[in-house]
């Protein structure tokens, strides 16, 4: 069979995503001793891990010594409204500490405390002083030291590389097809394991604090071809601080670092309204929490005429603000002129996590596939219906490592690897099938749907709303059939926007699916026509795609938690802010 052109490359390990995940996977399989080669579609400087701001979570009670790992499992079980995953909660709380350790000797250079140890700040629902950070751009210094890491053991990046399709052979993935941004060559990638490390879809959302081009769902459209599950789609985090102006800005990312440093809700009548939502806690309150708050005040007429709430930090000393905040501070007088030591913030919402995604194995983060692991947003389990914030900074250090180790111990037990030229020349086909002349332009059609999801499948649904979503993006669908695509002196990018087209699409289905058959409310999921949560309902969705491009939805019972786990979460603090769903 003669294949179209392409180049082919050849390694261990492919690893698919050179955001902190990707990378730390693909560093801890390199240690193993295999040959590793990672795949970004962005400047690898620039990866969505940039964006995280306020910090990363590990329980070393620098500041309060009664913290533990204990207590931290207790706070992340008990705000995932008891459907998160366990064991994968156990891990991350166990390891955090070290890996934190690792990456900061690594060069993440977190901020110290007068003795040397690393200092912590209280994010939201921690019941101790928890998060470890650098300013408020943790997450590049992170990225930063992973880029160096990979650097110093020769581990290969390639750049603007958009992967189209997982290879699969009979149940066995053996690598990956895809094309330059830039110049359209086509390569496969052979590998004896890959590790999927693409992001979440919360760009799918009108608001957004991702940016344009990332979390496009990509990554989740990749592992349902594959033949892998999603889970809990339909647990989307909504951020309470996004910025609501200017219009071009609108969604970006405002940290809850202001608030883990004091800063403080305001309506337009000048109330600190979170006493109302949440008394003990107040802003540091659970993040769904604090979001339906901003969403209740704005909604009920009480926010401002652009269509926010008040964040204000300006009773903090100047000084502090630039030292601890120092992005926030930037990025209100580039953007708005605003000093934010003297006047508030206007915030909303804005999708932020999405805390669902492929369904993985705890320990070793393997997704069911021969051969495919995956590792950060695109994963689902640890979140269940919130996130804590901090914790999916964890989450890549801890859960990467742990997929690395797997793939490359994958490689080293397999001794003939099948591979199919027919699923290449499918690939190749699908790429082919994209190049046309039609009658539609894709990113109107991307904004279309980020209004829609917006608009019917927000921080607050209800079924009819959810069925005509459900419609309109069917007619979405219909488009994709007609697109324009036609590479230019830009490159590849109305292609790279037809895939992202399909792969949102996709996922804003696997998202609407769920969130129409959950009928209560549970952390994020926020039904007005199910204001309730049903505690008898204690499951996740299960989403997959039949071999006629059909999402199928089950319903899965969680794991009963084993009794030394139970045992911990009453014993700790957060069982303070527990109500009685998770125990009985
Ligand atoms: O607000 C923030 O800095 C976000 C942190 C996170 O999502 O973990």
């Amino acid at each position: 069979m003669k294949l179209k052109k392409h180049t082919t490359h050849i390694s261990n390990v492919l690893v698919i995503g050179s955001g902190g995940s990707g990378l730390r996977a693909a560093i801890e399989a390199k240690l193993a001793g295999v040959e590793v080669t990672i795949l970004g579609k962005r400047n690898k400087e620039d990866v969505h891990t940039v964006l995280a701001a306020g910090g990363i979570n590990a329980a070393f009670g620098n500041l309060d010594p009664k913290d533990s790992w204990e207590q931290h499992f207790a706070d992340t079980m008990i705000e995932g409204y008891n459907i998160a995953e366990a064991k994968m909660v156990e891990l991350m709380a166990k390891e955090a500490p070290q890996l934190v350790k690792e990456i900061d000797e690594w060069g993440a250079n977190f901020a110290k405390l007068p003795n040397g140890q690393i200092d912590q700040r209280f994010f939201g629902a921690h019941t101790y002083r928890r998060t470890c950070y650098s300013g408020d751009y943790t997450g590049r210094s992170i990225l930063f030291a992973l880029i160096k890491k990979a650097k110093e053991l020769k581990i290969p990046i390639h750049d603007a590389q958009y992967v189209t399709e997982l290879l699969v052979a009979q149940g066995s993935c053996f690598g990956a097809m895809t094309f330059n941004i830039k110049n359209g060559e086509r390569t496969v990638f052979l590998a004896d394991a890959v590790v999927l490390a693409a992001g979440g879809h919360t760009r799918i959302w009108r608001k957004s604090s991702s940016r344009r081009n990332e979390n496009t769902g990509d990554g989740f459209y990749l592992g349902l071809k594959a033949g892998c599950s999603l889970k809990d789609m339909e647990m989307v985090q909504f951020h309470p601080t996004g910025m609501v102006i200017p219009e071009d800005m609108a969604g970006t990312l405002v940290t809850e670092a202001v608030r883990g440093e004091g800063g403080r809700l305001f309506n337009l009548n000048g109330e600190r309204f979170m006493a109302k939502y949440d008394a003990k806690r107040l802003e540091l309150s659970t993040r769904d929490r604090v979001a339906m708050a901003n969403y209740t005040e704005i909604i009920e007429g009480r926010g401002t005429t652009n269509g926010g709430v008040l964040l204000d930090i300006s009773h903090r000393d100047k000084d502090y603000i630039i030292e601890k905040l120092p992005r926030m501070y930037r990025q209100f007088l580039d953007t708005l002129m605003i000093d934010i030591s003297k006047s508030p913030m206007e915030v909303a919402p804005t999708a932020h996590y999405s805390m669902g995604g492929i369904v993985v194995q705890p320990e070793d983060h393997w997704t069911g596939i021969h051969g495919l692991f995956a590792a950060g947003e695109v994963t689902g389990g640890l979140h269940g219906a919130n996130r804590l914030g901090g914790n999916s900074l964890a989450e890549i250090l801890i859960f990467g490592k742990r997929a690395g180790a797997a793939a490359a111990e994958w490689s080293e037990k397999t001794l003939i690897h099948k591979r199919s030229k027919q699923v290449i020349q499918s690939a190749h086909d699908k790429i082919d099938s994209f190049i046309k002349n039609g009658t539609e332009v894709v990113r109107p059609l991307q904004r279309q749907l980020r209004n829609i999801m917006w608009k019917y499948c927000g921080v607050v649904r209800k079924e009819s709303d959810m069925k005509e979503g459900i419609l309109q993006i069917k007619e979405l669908k219909k488009a994709l059939q007609y697109i324009d695509v036609r590479p230019d002196s830009e490159g590849f990018q109305d292609l790279m926007l037809a895939f992202d087209l399909e792969g949102s699409i996709y996922s804003a289905e696997a998202t609407i699916i769920p969130a129409i058959q959950r009928k209560e409310s549970r952390g994020a999921h926020q039904r007005s026509d199910y204001p309730q949560t049903v505690h008898e309902q204690q499951l996740n969705y299960h989403i997959k795609l039949d071999s006629n491009n059909k999402l199928n939805i089950s319903k899965q019972p969680i794991a009963v938690l084993e009794n030394e786990l139970r045992e911990i979460i009453r014993n700790t603090k957060a069982i303070e802010n527990f109500d009685g769903m998770l125990l009985e």
